[in-house]
């Protein structure tokens, strides 16, 4: 990519005009300042500030326990660094499942508080009239669906979702209802590829996947995850960019020896 393609602003616009180019679409997490101003620097065109920082900031087991409040403090920073990327925020759990009135409100927050360009949300029919409730605002709202996380404790497991006809069809459904509702694309999850790329075919938004296969509009990964900050998660859609844990864990060994040793600080590292 040209540093002057690089420098064009990412809008909701511009995503579905990648789509109609034929060209991929590189979304990643991000959760503060710092790692999200490299992260926009590299021409990376959506920073999700996803729920997932529900485990990988906070070490919860599942994405239920993040707060609108905590949402919102990481949105705020991602903001702050990004300049090009268009920055999209996760709808945590409990925030908008209410009703649409709850949802709306928790989107105003959000957008108001944080800056962000657009929410994410779980879901597709049972959810369709908070949709249309925030799009109503002015509000851009990405869907999600496939394996949606914060129902972990319906589907019992994170295996892969729609391997059977009811629930691929009741997905091809939700995906049609979120595009004419006006959601500016949707993220589809852990999903059979063959499905995945039928879904994107269906309809005229970008698909970003994560474990959907090659034939969606672009990819998502958890950025622990693809640096290899995280060491126990590695199901087969994860490719691991790095080994940052390793890195990380030298590093900062050397530190302790250095402070242990008196090695740290020299004379030339101090007044
Ligand atoms: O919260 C998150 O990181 C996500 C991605 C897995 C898409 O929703």
């Amino acid at each position: 990519m040209s540093n002057k393609e690089k420098a064009k602003v990412v809008t909701t616009h511009v995503l579905h005009e990648m789509k109609l180019r034929n060209e991929k679409i590189a979304m990643l997490t991000a959760y503060d300042y710092s790692i999200a101003k490299i992260l926009d620097k590299t021409g990376v065109d959506i920073l999700l500030v996803g729920d997932s920082a529900s485990n990988v900031m906070a070490g919860h087991t599942t994405t239920l326990p993040i707060t609108l409040n905590e949402m919102i403090y990481h949105a705020k920073s991602v903001v702050r660094a990004a300049q090009r990327a268009l920055v999209v925020v996760d709808l945590p759990f409990g925030s908008y499942q209410g009703n649409s009135l709850e949802a709306l409100g928790s989107s105003i927050r959000i957008m108001k508080e944080t800056g962000a360009s657009a929410v994410k949300i779980e879901g597709g029919e049972e959810i369709i009239e908070s949709i249309q409730r925030i799009l109503s605002a002015g509000i851009p709202v990405m869907g999600h669906l496939g394996l949606t996380p914060q129902s972990i404790h319906k589907f019992g497991t994170y295996t892969v979702r729609a391997k059977d006809e009811d629930e691929a069809n009741k997905l091809r459904k939700d995906a049609k209802l979120l595009e004419e509702a006006g959601c500016f694309g949707i993220v589809l999850e852990k999903v059979p590829a063959k499905l995945a790329k039928e879904v994107t075919e269906s309809v005229k938004i970008p698909v970003i996947g994560i474990g959907a296969g090659n034939d969606v509009d672009g990819q998502v990964l958890v950025l622990y995850d693809m640096l290899g900050i995280t060491q126990e998660f590695s199901p087969r859609f994860l490719r691991r960019y790095h080994n940052l844990y390793q890195e990380i864990y030298g590093a900062i060994s050397n530190y302790v020896e250095d402070v242990k040793s008196r090695d740290f600080p020299n004379e030339r590292e101090q007044y």
